[in-house]
């Protein structure tokens, strides 16, 4: 079977069969395609050629029995387009945490170890509507507490353990308040805020222009409802749509809203997409980004930032 790419249809993880029982042929129709493989390979851990983030091949990619009969890799053909950018900042997905707990401090401070220049974290209000930081909806994941972040006071949550879940020696890491979070992120990078809830706009704008980050940071949410209130009262903050799926209007959208960015998995662009989108809005990113070559196809896709887990992955700049 041939899979024939040309720019403007990538080639989508979809279009290769689960399991392989036979020889497959990629085939580059355009010189300026470059084929990587990305995430899993065959279930015996062998995969042939098809080294994970490595450029792979000018010339028709042959996947055959050698690679075995059960590959589930997912391969991306990378097209070097004249929208391509030369540069990819990274942003560090609730700080660095591929290494550090999640959402606290101690992950800002990896983030900023590697010279990451954005770092995102999640805001939710506790009981008495302290903004802090922390994921999800409850405590138990992330923390020794248990049940809902909104039904515990700041000074209940202040004395809880936010690091030993993910190693001993972040044991007694606690969960910041935004206002620590922006104390230990602002001088350094920029803070990249996304709200899981709806904050009284006043009370966040007033602590940004105190951070004197009202202009530097990016503010997300997934919903437009939150974003839209904060634009009704500053034009100047920069805010940024998250999305799970990309649907046809939804960049058109932000540009009436006003949104400056639209934010989606990796899995969810295209070139198609991301052209379009570059049409509507002036910054596009990338999350759930953790492997190299993922990367280099937002770099050729034409998008700007990627939301990693593992802010390394990008060299500063
Ligand atoms: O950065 C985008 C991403 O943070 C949204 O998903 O679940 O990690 O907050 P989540
Ligand atoms: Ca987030």
């Amino acid at each position: 079977m041939d899979y024939l790419l040309w720019p403007g249809q990538p080639f989508r993880p979809q279009a290769l069969p689960k399991r392989q029982s036979m020889a497959h042929r990629v085939k580059c129709c355009h010189p300026l395609i470059r084929l990587f493989s990305v995430g899993e390979s065959s279930k015996n851990g062998k995969c042939g050629d098809l080294r994970k983030g490595v450029m792979l091949s000018d010339d028709p990619l042959r996947l055959d029995s050698s690679v075995g009969n059960s590959v589930v890799g997912r391969f991306f053909a990378v097209i070097t387009t004249p929208m391509a950018k030369a540069t990819i900042t990274a942003i560090a997905h609730r700080g660095a945490s591929g290494w550090a707990p999640e959402n606290t401090v101690a992950a800002f401070d990896a983030a900023l170890d590697v010279k990451c220049r954005a770092i995102e974290f999640d805001v939710r209000l506790s009981a008495d509507g302290v903004p802090i930081v922390i994921h999800d909806e409850t405590l138990d994941r992330t923390t020794n507490g248990r049940g809902r972040v909104a039904d515990a006071c700041w000074l209940d949550i202040r004395r809880l353990d936010a690091g030993s879940w993910k190693h001993r020696r972040f044991a007694g890491t606690r969960v910041p308040a935004l206002e620590e979070a922006l104390q230990a992120i602002s001088e350094h990078a920029r803070p990249v805020i996304e709200l899981k809830v709806r904050i009284d706009e006043r009370m966040l704008l007033d602590l940004l222009r105190r951070h004197d980050v009202l202009t530097q940071c990016v503010v997300m949410s997934f919903d437009a409802d939150v974003l839209e209130a904060l634009r009704r009262e500053s034009t100047e903050l920069r805010l940024f749509l998250l999305a799970e799926n990309w649907k046809p209007d939804i960049a058109e959208r932000c540009r009436r809203m006003s949104f400056s960015g639209l934010v989606m998995p990796f899995a969810a662009w295209a070139l198609d997409r991301a052209l379009a989108a570059g049409r509507s809005v002036e910054h596009t990113w990338a999350y759930q980004v953790n492997d190299a070559a993922e990367v280099a196809a937002c770099g050729a896709m034409g998008i700007e930032g990627v939301i990693t887990d593992y802010p390394d992955l990008i060299r500063p700049h």
